[in-house]
């Protein structure tokens, strides 16, 4: 038995344990036993997106839970990816091994301001980037991610004008691209992506002259520009299964490496520094938050669990499912 109320206080089930188990053993029989489900971001550890069922992008995610027919899903990832599932399945035990793994992007758009700011331009199509929270869906018309956020915008008349939230890389990324003048960018940014170095990446791109720059639309302006291919975490791994290159400087989270290394072994992926060498920030704190332990005490228990108020959950399915749409 847990003591719910300490775990909602801590956010995760911190239990003594025998530290003979074999955690990856548990987990799986567990997983038989229950007949759950595992999704997990690739920004995951390597262990973690090795046990999963499913790996992938935001948007893969998504739609991979709207196939699922497990009424026990773990969700290896982050807090709005989990709401995301729960939105799709409203029936469905969403457990987060801990509720502490939020988004600095996600929390960089409140619902009282967004709302203030929506209302002073009503006749503006709003279009929100998955890595909100929940009530900020509720405010969209649609959702995107950046696997197919360009699409998202050119299904919108050219002559609409858009609100684009929370991350203003990918917007001016995608206003600039797709030339919508007219479009009104929030301005939330994610502390991983915002963080690239570029002197770093000029001096690596120096070292290693034959190297491609593969990089994320989350991340400044100033690192775009050198990119030779921008892209979601899944488009950034097909790119270099596919590229003949044999070197790549990765501006995303480091977790993509996992899968990269996975599908070319012979390949060198080198992760562009962050601008503070002391800190370890191309890793997402807030990703790295899931561990094999906390993995596996919360498929024990089934908990923590994703709660969603159902008025929340039906105002903002209809923008999820506007998103997977458009594939
Ligand atoms: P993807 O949509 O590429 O999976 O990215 C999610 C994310 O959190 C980026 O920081
Ligand atoms: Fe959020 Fe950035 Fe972490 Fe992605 S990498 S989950 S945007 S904080």
């Amino acid at each position: 038995m847990i003591n719910k109320e300490s775990v909602d206080k801590l956010g995760y089930i911190d239990e003594p344990f025998d530290s003979d188990i074999d955690l990856v053993k548990e987990i799986n029989r567990l997983k038989v036993e229950k007949n759950a489900v595992i999704l997990a971001h690739y920004y995951q550890n390597p262990e973690i997106q090795d046990i999963a069922d499913f790996v992938g992008d935001s948007l893969a995610l998504a739609v991979k839970a709207t196939s699922l027919e497990s009424k026990l899903i773990v969700f290896a990832g982050v807090k709005f990816m989990g709401e995301t599932t729960k939105i799709l399945l409203p029936d469905a035990k969403i457990v987060l091994p801990d509720m502490n793994a939020g988004c600095s992007l996600a929390d960089s758009c409140n619902y009282n301001d967004f709302k203030a700011f929506k209302e002073k331009h009503p006749d503006h199509v709003v279009v929100t980037y998955v890595n909100t929270n929940a009530d900020i869906k509720t405010l969209s018309d649609i959702c995107c991610t950046s696997s197919n956020a360009e699409k998202v915008i050119n299904s919108i008349p050219k002559d609409k004008p858009i609100i684009f939230a929370p991350d203003r890389n990918l917007g001016s990324y995608l206003k600039n691209k797709l030339n919508r003048d007219n479009m009104l960018i929030w301005d939330g940014f994610c502390h991983v992506h915002q963080r690239f170095s570029l002197e770093k990446l000029v001096e690596l791109k120096k070292q290693y002259s034959n190297s491609k720059i593969i990089a994320h639309p989350e991340c400044q302006k100033t690192v775009l520009i050198m990119a030779d291919y921008i892209g979601s975490t899944s488009q950034l791994i097909d790119f270099t299964r596919n590229d003949s290159s044999s070197i790549y400087l990765v501006a995303t989270e480091f977790g993509v490496i996992h899968q990269m290394k996975k599908y070319s072994p012979s390949k060198e992926f080198i992760p562009v520094p962050p601008d503070d060498s002391a800190c370890s920030c191309n890793d997402c704190f807030f990703m790295k938050m899931i561990s094999l332990k906390k993995l596996y005490l919360s498929l024990k228990y089934e908990y923590p669990v994703i709660e969603l108020n159902p008025d929340i959950i039906a105002k903002a399915k209809l923008p999820i499912e506007r998103m997977i749409a458009i594939r």
